[in-house]
């Protein structure tokens, strides 16, 4: 089974439900920039509040502070890990590329989430975040078609990539991300 994994898909995927799952199961340790960058907004600190008032637009949080966050976590974790949120844009991609190298631990597998609009809308709406109303959810996914998603070639043209399709009962979308990465 593939330990060093990165998921992909647009905000309501399922990223994170199977993320958790696959991470129970295998022991990997799931790097969620999204609750990170939450947990930093529950502190009450500065830095979490620049970040809320972005977050509740639906924008991306900076670069460089997503960054910081994920080379602190990275450098401790020795199981294998499980990118869920992170990388969201080439410049991220590019920056994760040059951090995996330094350490020594190149990415095995991306998996990618794939779901129509209709259906995630629906599920976030129910799901009722902070930042899941619709007028957000829309910025959401237009901030993933033109930032993220061109990272599905990218890794794609790496032959790393399987696509998966996320319209499914979990257990089966599950059962789907276990076989293409080797289990
Ligand atoms: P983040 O927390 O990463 O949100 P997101 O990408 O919009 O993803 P979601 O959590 O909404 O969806 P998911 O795919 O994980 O689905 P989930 O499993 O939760 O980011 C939030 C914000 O933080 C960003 O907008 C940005 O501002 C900032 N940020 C984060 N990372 C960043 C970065 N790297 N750079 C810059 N900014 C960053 O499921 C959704 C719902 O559907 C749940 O209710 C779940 O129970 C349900 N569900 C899941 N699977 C199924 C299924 N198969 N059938 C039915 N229901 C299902």
């Amino acid at each position: 089974m593939k330990k060093k994994l990165l998921f992909l898909g647009p905000p309501g995927a399922g990223k994170g439900t199977q993320a958790n799952l696959f991470c129970k199961k295998y022991g990997l340790d799931h790097l969620s920039t999204g609750d990170l960058l939450r947990d930093e907004v529950s502190s009450g600190s500065d830095l979490g509040m620049q970040a809320a008032e972005v977050m509740n637009k639906g924008e991306l949080v900076s670069d460089d502070l997503v960054l910081s966050i994920v080379e602190g976590r990275l450098a401790k974790t020795n199981t294998g890990w499980l990118l869920d949120g992170f990388p969201r844009n080439v410049n991220q991609a590019n920056a994760l590329k040059r951090l995996l190298e330094k350490i020594n631990q190149p990415l095995e597998g991306v998996i990618l989430i794939k779901i129509d609009d209709d259906y995630l809308i629906n599920r976030l709406l129910e799901r009722g975040r902070q930042d899941d109303n619709k007028q957000v959810i829309i910025n959401r996914l237009k901030i993933y078609r033109e930032k993220t998603s061109p990272l599905i070639d990218l890794y794609a043209k790496q032959g790393i990539l399987d696509v998966i399709e996320g319209n499914a009962e979990i257990d089966v979308v599950f059962s789907c991300i276990e076989k293409a990465l080797g289990g």
